[in-house]
This record gives C-alpha cells, sequence and structure tokens, in this order.
C-alpha cells in the first residue's frame, strides 16, 4: 500500500512502496548457516550472515519454509503453520531474527504453502480418519474408478497419479506435489478462514510478507474431467498432459482478492507468487483487474528462457515493460527448484562472463529482482553422482533422468575452511569442490570477482536515477547478437545504456540516441569498462557494458 504524504495539509504525492526497486534474496535456511554443528542451516546462522545480506544491498530477504515439518519435502509439507521447526531454531530464535533483519533495514518474507500442508498435519489426520469427520472436506478425496484406478489421470509434479489410495476409508486424495503433500480443498470457506488466519498470526510478528507457494494450483476441476493427454512420455515415464485441469483455473483469482484484503490489514506487506506461467496476458491477471491481487508475481518467463537468444530476451523484456500496465515485473533467473543459471545459461567455456550477462539482465532491467544465495559469487549446480545420495523426492522418483534439486540446494561458500565455513559438523548435501576459489571471503578481495559485479551492479540500480526509475527501451532491435536498452533518465539527468554481447566472438555496436532525444557521442563507463564513443561500443565475448549518456 503506498502512503500518501501530507504537508500543511497539501498532498504532496504518493510514497512508493518499499519493495518498489527492490532486490530479494531468497536464502534456503537449511543450506546457508549451520549454528549449532548438526550440519543443517538454521535461523540463528542466518542472523549470523545479517551483516553479509545488508552489504551485498539485500532489501528482503525471503526465507523458504521454516516451519514444523517431517521434511520429506524439506519443508514444503507443513505440519504446523504457527511454529519454528526445531531444526532451524525456535520461536524466538525467530522473533531475534526478525528482530535484527528490521534493524539494518532488511525486510523478511516468508513462504506460505497454501495448496496442500504435510500428511502430518493435525488437519489431515482428521480428515483421513472417517467419511464424516468434519475436516473430511478439507482435503480433496474421491472414490476410484474401479478397484486400484484413480479417480482420473491427473498427474503430480513429481511423478506418476496425482491420488492415493487410503484403505482405511476406501478412497483416494490428490495431491500435485508428492503423495506426503495432500491438497486442500479450497473451495471449502473454512479452509481459506484458518489459512488466512495464520498469515495474521506471522504479520503480527511482523513478517513483511509471503511468497505464496504453488499458488496457480489451488484449484482443480470441480467435475474431475481427465487432463488432454499429448504425445510423449515425461522424465517420470508418464504420458505427457496437458495441464488446463488443475493449473491456473480462474477461482484462484477470487482467493488472490482475499489474501490481499487480509494482507492490506497489516501495511506494508507485500504478496510475491509462485507463477510460472505461459505468457504474459496471463501473468498481467495476477496482479488483479483492479491493482487488487499480488503486487508481485514472478516473471518467469524472462529467466527461463534457458539460452541466450537475443530476440527471445528483447521480446520477453519488452513485454514485462510494456504489457504490464506499468506495474513493475519481479524478475528471477534462480532458485531452490531449478538448476542454478550459470549451468542453465553456461556454455561450458564462457560461464563466467555469460553469469555477468545474466546479472546484468537481472539488475539493470527495470524490474524488481529475485537473487538466490550463492547465484552472486558463482555458485555451480552440483547434483548428486548416485542414487543413494539423492535427498530430493524429486530426484528419488525420477531417477536417473532426473536427478532431482539438490545440485542447487548445495551449502552456501563462504571461505576456505573446512566445509566452506558453513557447518563445523558434517554438511546435509556435500560442499562443491571449488569452494576454494568461489566463496564470499575470496571474492570479496579481487576486484574483478562475481561477488563484486554483483555489488557493483546492486550498488548502481540503487543509486543511479536512470537504472533506478528509467524507463526501459530497447535499442538496435535487429541485432541478434548483442541485446542493448537504454534506461531512460525520467528527469533531465543522464541516463544509461546497456549493452550486452550474447556470442563468443566479439562485437562492436553503435547508438544513434538523437530519436530518444539523447545527442550524446560517448558514454562513460559505470561499471570500470572504461569509456566509449557512441559509434563504437566493443565488447568482447559475452562482455557487457553499461555507460552513462547525457
Ligand atoms: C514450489 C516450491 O518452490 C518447491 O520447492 C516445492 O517442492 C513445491 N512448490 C511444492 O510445495
Ligand atoms: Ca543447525
Amino acid at each position: 500500500m503506498s502512503a500518501l504524504i501530507f504537508l500543511g495539509g497539501l498532498r504532496l504525492f504518493a510514497a512508493e512502496p518499499w519493495w518498489q526497486h527492490a532486490l530479494f534474496y531468497e536464502i534456503y535456511p537449511r543450506s546457508f548457516q549451520d549454528s549449532n554443528g548438526d550440519g543443517i542451516g538454521d535461523l540463528n546462522g542466518i542472523a549470523r550472515r545479517l551483516d553479509y545480506v545488508k552489504s551485498l544491498g539485500a532489501n528482503a530477504i525471503w526465507l523458504t519454509p521454516v516451519y514444523p515439518s517431517p521434511q520429506v519435502d524439506f519443508g514444503y509439507d507443513i505440519s504446523d503453520y504457527e511454529a519454528i521447526d526445531p531444526q532451524y531454531g525456535t520461536m524466538a530464535d525467530f522473533d531475534r531474527f526478525v528482530a535484527e533483519a528490521h534493524a539494518r533495514g532488511i525486510r523478511v518474507i516468508m513462504d506460505m504453502v497454501l495448496n496442500h500442508t504435510s500428511d502430518k498435519h493435525k488437519w489431515f489426520i482428521e480428515s483421513r480418519s472417517s467419511r464424516n469427520n468434519p475436516k473430511r472436506d478439507w482435503y480433496i478425496w474421491r472414490d476410484g474408478r474401479g478397484p486400484g484406478k484413480p479417480p482420473n489421470n491427473w498427474l503430480s509434479d513429481f511423478g506418476h497419479t496425482a491420488w492415493t489410495y487410503d484403505p482405511h476409508t476406501g478412497q483416494w486424495y490428490y495431491h500435485k506435489f508428492y503423495s506426503a503433500q495432500p491438497d486442500l480443498n479450497w473451495r471449502n470457506p473454512e479452509v481459506r478462514k484458518a489459512m488466512y488466519d495464520t498469515m495474521r498470526f506471522w504479520m503480527r510478528k511482523g513478517v513483511d510478507g509471503f511468497r505464496l507457494d504453488a499458488i496457480t494450483t489451488l484449484f482443480e476441476d470441480i467435475h474431475l474431467r481427465d487432463e488432454p493427454v499429448l504425445p510423449g512420455l515425461n522424465v517420470y515415464g508418464d504420458p505427457n498432459v496437458q495441464e488446463t485441469l488443475t493449473n491456473n483455473l480462474p477461482e484462484v483469482h477470487d482467493v488472490l482478492r482475499e489474501l490481499r484484503k487480509v494482507t492490506d490489514e497489516f501495511p506494508g506487506r507485500v504478496l510475491i507468487g509462485e507463477t510460472y506461467l505461459e505468457n504474459i496476458g496471463d501473468l498481467r491477471k495476477m496482479y488483479g483487474a483492479h491493482n487488487d491481487e499480488l503486487q508481485l508475481p514472478m516473471d518467469t518467463q524472462v529467466g527461463f528462457i534457458n539460452r541466450l537468444d537475443v530476440r527471445e530476451f528483447r521480446r520477453k523484456i519488452n513485454e514485462a515493460e510494456t504489457e504490464l500496465g506499468g506495474d513493475m515485473p519481479l524478475f528471477v533467473f534462480d532458485n531452490h527448484d531449478n538448476p542454478r543459471s550459470w549451468n542453465r545459461y553456461g556454455d561450458g567455456i564462457h560461464n563466467e562472463a555469460i553469469a555477468r550477462v545474466i546479472a546484468t539482465l537481472l539488475l539493470a532491467s527495470r524490474a524488481v529482482a529475485m537473487a538466490y544465495y550463492g547465484e552472486e559469487i558463482g555458485m555451480v549446480t552440483t547434483p548428486p553422482a548416485r542414487r543413494e545420495d539423492v535427498r530430493d523426492p524429486v530426484g528419488l522418483v525420477g531417477w536417473p533422468k532426473e536427478k532431482g534439486r539438490d545440485g542447487e540446494r548445495t551449502p552456501m561458500q563462504w571461505d576456505t575452511s573446512r566445509n566452506a565455513g558453513f557447518t563445523t559438523g558434517t554438511p546435509w548435501l556435500p560442499v562443491p569442490p571449488n569452494y576454494i576459489d568461489v566463496n564470499v571471503a575470496t571474492e570479496s578481495m579481487r576486484p574483478e570477482s562475481m561477488l563484486k559485479w554483483y555489488e557493483g551492479l546492486i550498488k548502481l540500480r540503487a543509486g543511479n536515477a536512470a537504472l533506478r526509475d528509467g524507463a526501459e527501451i530497447m535499442l538496435n532491435t535487429s541485432d541478434y547478437n548483442v541485446l542493448s536498452w537504454l534506461r531512460k533518465n525520467p528527469g533531465a539527468g543522464p541516463s544509461v545504456i546497456v549493452a550486452c554481447n550474447f556470442t563468443k566472438l566479439p562485437q562492436t555496436v553503435s547508438f544513434d540516441l538523437r530519436t530518444q532525444g539523447i545527442s550524446a557521442t560517448m558514454a562513460r563507463s559505470l561499471m570500470d569498462t572504461g569509456s566509449a564513443p557512441l559509434s563504437h561500443v566493443s565488447l568482447p565475448p559475452f562482455g557487457v557494458f553499461v555507460g552513462e549518456v547525457r
């Protein structure tokens, strides 16, 4: 909610909400910093590292789930929504962590898993106890199509049928994800109320908002029709289906409006959505027709293009700039569910230079930015080599084709000491061997490190008026080798041009900015890559130029 500033009865301007240009930093608590030697990261560990988060320039932390959980899906299977899992600390540790973050001007966003609970949650235990238990209808129970036959062809995102048979009551329950994550029935008003109250509980404790897990999957077709089958098999060996009856149903928007009302009871809170959507039209809908749904649905369409294709990036970034009705996009390239961008975009030879290009796309765009711990030092995906080492249920079901998500969840690499400074015990996932070079301590001493590149861009985006507020205008739009854009100063001050070489060959570009009302012939580099005449900006393989023009 934006606050209005009044002076002597005169309405001056609407102050921007704090998240408008923010950098969010995703922390996977298990893997960030262990404080008690059990090999599992925890809240006190994160608290110890808050000065680092601050020095990086992040405005908020998104904490993935720390609630009590059997940890089948590492916290995304919640068994109590109003407590802290002892593995991660106590409620007092949590309160202290929030207070210490706030003291440094860092906001805290909780992960909220509304689609499903753990099968060990008391609601589900009650629900499965008998067909006429008052909580039966809190979950999705149905009869099968015959003995051993699930109600329909719906598939779990984690492989195989989305239905599990419960012999005790002779019915099947639905789970979009793992069988230990039964879906709640969002058509039941009691479920809605219980969840909204949970969110109020955390906001009263001072949390600054929520990242809504799997938010597009809250509803399924009420008639239980089969999903349309497509040719071929997926990585789990199941038939491909088109997810039209279990994902992104229109009813989701009714809930988003209710959620927004609940969070608006507490000024300054923000709702971020996990919104993997096909197109910009669907993304736009997530903001609500009257800006009454999510403030920041994630734009995964830019960050997950997954190949350095100038035309695709130009098209997608431009869509975010022009087709969201002026709302802020939220760009994200990395998270705990996907191989790191280092590996998704790297060519095996120029990965470091390519990672700088990715950082520039993320941080020099007119978008709120989401970074994932370790991205800023160039951590690499390190998947398990043997099935017996796999921890993620996705890898356990999908092995060997799908190795799961352990590879992007390895411990944060702090320094060159044992276990990269993550733990004095045995880390829950092995520390990648490259920690000797790729770590915070080493990189903070090296002016040309990845960490320094991130810090530099983050500082610029916060302090430079054009990079902060300026419109993003694509330049040289028929160039297929170099992606260039202008960040046009909204006032009279200097603007900024950005050029990213998407190829392994050196490239030279020239800019004529007169149609943009800019008569400059030189650009002054803002990232220590030298000044350049606008008629001749030279870029090494996968090189980046960020320069100020007057
Ligand atoms: C998305 C989360 O990011 C992922 O880690 C989790 O497994 C699923 N939702 C299910 O909660
Ligand atoms: Ca610990």
